[in-house]
């Protein structure tokens, strides 16, 4: 089995995104990171910003995953904020200490998108396979879901089940 860490980027960490969240790392033992437990700043193109913990994050991930599946909520149209620094803030290892960024090639992406309906946005994955492939990452897959009245829907389970077996 592959070695795999979830990115958690909603703005709650107990809510929607976390419970799918929690039934993908049921479903392939996936690590977790709460983007929102973190202190994670702008880009900077001067880079004041280098000891908050976005570093240590980064370099968890490139020393010791084989794949990253990043999972945001649905925040107007698009990913979260916190999901957009997160992917902005590896352009840190695009300009420098660019050894580390470059671990990232032959890695896999994925990624969960969350709402409260069936109703995926179109082209919502874009930023995430183009970055990927930007990056040398492959993009296994990625999966809309939704979580109504604070419960996964069978249909949803079932989608995410699937999901599951196409990134582990
Ligand atoms: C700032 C904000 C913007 C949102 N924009 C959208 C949207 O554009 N489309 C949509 O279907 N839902 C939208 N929602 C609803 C969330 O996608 C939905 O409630 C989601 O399940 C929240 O996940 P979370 O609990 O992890 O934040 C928005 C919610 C917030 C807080």
């Amino acid at each position: 089995m592959k070695k795999g860490i979830i990115i958690q980027g909603s703005s709650r960490s107990d809510g929607d995104t976390a419970m799918i969240v929690a039934y993908v790392k049921e479903l392939t033992g996936f690590e977790i990171v709460d983007l929102n437990q973190k202190k994670i700043q702008y880009f900077d193109y001067e880079f004041k910003n280098k000891n908050d913990d976005f570093g240590d994050i980064f370099k968890d991930i490139t020393q010791n995953y084989q794949t990253m599946i990043v999972a945001t909520p649905v925040y107007w149209y698009t990913m979260s904020g916190i999901m957009k620094v997160f992917l902005d803030r590896i352009s840190d290892y695009l300009y420098k200490e660019k050894d580390i960024g470059r671990m990232l090639r032959g890695k896999e992406m994925g990624m969960i998108s969350c709402s409260n309906d069936d109703d995926n946005v179109t082209e919502f994955s874009l930023p995430f396979s183009r970055s990927a492939e930007y990056l040398g990452m492959q993009y296994l897959d990625d999966i809309h879901t939704w979580v109504k009245n604070k419960e996964i829907p069978v249909e949803v389970k079932e989608k995410i089940n699937a999901f599951a077996l196409r990134i582990k």
